[in-house]
């Protein structure tokens, strides 16, 4: 008996896996069959794909302890990667992976294709093959036909390194998981208020004075210093280098951010001529705005070689056609109190400080464009008109990309509404990390679509593609960022690469349970699957105001079993927040379970979760949940209520 159950055992392991890869390839025929991965396998690849060969070949050595020869002609069981002029049709990143029972056959047009051609390879194996030890010697692979090519050439995610300094290793592992799933543009977030993260030769103070704080610095209120952590840091030009190559080799580019006029505290506290603060208490004007930022650069032509300079250092180091210059939430009010800006504004013949940012903006256009590059900033650089070359990243929603590409503007669609990961995935917001807001579940970034369908055909054409924003405010450390990237860019990456015909959401669930295993493997601390429960009970706008009065809803279908649980008030939209006094339990109208205390909902949810005990369910009784609620302000508040077992 123990020696069928072992046998059953071993023929079903030998089964290859089904097919699940992310994102879904274009087009995918199921074989019959598996081809083994073996002592027999060698890879066989042209001298001119060394690279490609070589890394595959370090791809598959760790789980399978075998460094598969590469060798110049076709053997036994070779796994190959052929350049193919036939590939051209499925365009620059397309490729054709068959996996037959004796062989596997990559075949693209250019190495690109046959890189992703081997991630799909690595996604056919199961997901052990992702240890860094040695597992097995034997691994089968379905048999399959597949063709695949991107439906967008711009497939981002953004790391912001500033608010909380990102350790190069993370970036590295980062870069690593993004080429897993053909992501291929990493927009690398280096400096903002809290911290300046790239070190600029010309001008050292910016990383020796403005690098070693981080957001939790500027907010000690907040506690969010990382743990284990040291505040701050920044990446060395070597560094950035290695960061470089090291994206290259997984064909993802990496554009860099330096932001302008605004978001530029870091940079004027290291040197304060380039802010406004000196000339305004010159002039007897207090600096009181946010505090004791001065986070806009003044317009003097010092300044403005400055960033220049930087900018030569930054284009030295990175290779990308685009350089982004931010361009976002530039606050005016230092422009309008200074009168040495006022006077440079006047003398341009320019309205207002729109203009003036406008004007700012153009000069790092042309700068740029004189160097072969191209200028891309979010998009508040429409306002005051734009530069032509310039492209846009929508990030207010998606009207700024509409605008742009209705403007023969490049753009790239990241609105917050759908790719901003630093929201909260969940309602339960009580049982979430701290997030800055917002609430996007995983079914909502799967669901996003680049192409405004505002747009005509032909406009659609500058939709350049679609961008993940991991922004750190409240992201202290590299594992939080990984709870909030994953699984979220998975579904980010089947968005932006698969063709919108072939996306389905059940279909997507059933492949990332294996792909969560995959991620597994890898170490990566990804959000466990778990959409959030219906409400029980929702409150609107009108049915609340700032009086403190009972209200009542049937929870009767939600209540099952006996237990613990967690009554949770979690406010959606509107102005005022909902606040809680009390709450009842009530079993036919009998009083079963009180809980006092006071709640808030809002953007700073305080105890907003009430612990019950029910120690039986009454078959047919009805049950309600009664609580003296209030809306903080006025009636226009929106929420839901959850009963989940507690934990
Ligand atoms: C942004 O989120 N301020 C681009």
């Amino acid at each position: 008996m123990a020696f069928l159950i072992a046998a059953a055992f071993l023929t079903m392991s030998a089964q290859p896996q089904p097919i699940s890869i992310i994102p879904e390839p274009a087009h995918v025929e199921a074989r019959t069959g598996a081809f083994h991965l073996n002592s027999r396998t060698s890879i066989y690849a042209p001298d001119s794909l060394g690279d490609l060969a070589h890394y595959a070949q370090r791809c598959l050595a760790p789980a399978t302890g075998f460094y598969f020869p590469i060798i110049d002609h076709r053997g036994p069981n070779t796994i190959e990667m052929r350049l193919d002029k036939h590939a051209e049709k499925l365009g620059p990143e397309g490729y054709f992976l068959e996996v037959d029972k004796d062989r596997v056959l990559i075949h693209a047009a250019r190495p690109v294709g046959l890189f992703y051609g081997f991630q799909s390879l690595r996604q056919l194996l199961p997901p052990d093959i992702f240890r860094k030890a040695r597992m097995q010697r034997e691994w089968t692979a379905p048999c399959v036909y597949i063709e695949d090519s991107p439906r967008f050439g711009w497939r981002g995610a953004m790391v912001d390194s500033s608010r909380h300094f990102m350790p190069k290793e993370f970036i590295l592992k980062f870069i690593d998981l993004m080429a897993l799933h053909k992501l291929n543009v990493f927009h690398w977030h280096l400096v903002d208020d809290p911290g300046w993260r790239i070190e600029i030769k010309g001008y050292p103070r910016l990383t020796a004075n403005a690098s070693q704080t981080d957001f939790s610095e500027m907010n000690p209120t907040m506690a969010m210093r990382s743990i284990n952590q040291k505040p701050g840091g920044f990446y060395t030009q070597d560094d950035i280098r290695e960061v470089i190559r090291y994206a290259q080799d997984r064909f993802i580019t990496i554009i860099p951010e330096i932001e302008m006029p605004g978001h530029s505290n870091a940079a004027i506290s290291a040197y304060p001529e380039l802010g406004n603060k000196q000339e305004l208490e010159a002039a007897g004007i207090p600096v009181n705005f946010m505090g004791s930022y001065d986070n806009v650069y003044n317009v003097e032509d010092s300044t403005i070689q400055f960033l220049k300079n930087v900018l030569d250092e930054v284009m030295d180091l990175f290779p990308s056609k685009f350089i982004h210059i931010g361009g976002d939430e530039v606050w005016k009010e230092p422009w309008h109190e200074n009168p040495k800006v006022q006077e440079r504004m006047k003398a341009l013949g320019l309205k207002n400080e729109e203009e003036l940012q406008s004007w700012f903006i153009k000069q790092f256009d042309t700068y740029l464009t004189s160097k072969g590059r191209r200028l891309i900033g979010w998009d508040e650089i429409l306002e005051g008109g734009l530069a032509p070359g310039a492209a846009v990243m929508s990030w207010r929603g998606i009207g700024g990309g509409i605008a742009a590409a209705k403007s023969g503007h490049d753009v790239v669609m990241a609105p917050n509404s759908d790719t901003y990961l630093d929201h909260y995935q969940s309602k339960l917001q009580s049982r979430e990390p701290k997030a800055i807001g917002g609430y996007l579940p995983l079914s909502k970034v799967y669901a996003f679509e680049p192409i405004p369908a505002a747009l005509s055909s032909e406009e659609a054409k500058h939709v350049l593609g679609g961008q993940a924003q991991l922004w750190s405010e409240f992201i202290p450390h590299p594992k939080h960022m990984e709870y909030m990237a994953y699984p979220r860019l998975c579904a980010l990456s089947e968005a932006v690469w698969s063709p919108k015909s072939e996306r389905n959401w059940q279909d997507f669930l059933t492949r990332l349970d294996v792909h969560l295993k995959r991620l597994s493997v890898l170490d990566v601390n990804f959000r466990p699957l778990n959409e959030d429960p219906k409400p029980v009970g929702q409150w609107k706008n009108g049915e609340v105001n700032d009086k403190f009065a009972d209200k009542e809803w049937d929870i009767t279908p939600a209540l099952t079993n006996p237990g613990d649980y967690d009554v949770i008030f979690s406010y959606s939209w509107g102005e005022d927040r909902l606040d809680i006094q009390w709450i009842e339990i009530r079993e036919d109208g009998q009083v079963v379970q009180r809980v006092e205390h006071l709640g808030r909902t809002g953007a700073d949810n305080k105890d907003n979760a009430y612990r019950i005990h029910l120690d039986h369910i009454k078959p047919g009784a009805k049950y309600t949940l009664r609580a003296s609620v209030r809306a903080d302000g006025g009636d226009k508040s929106n929420g839901d209520i959850y009963i989940v077992p507690a934990r």
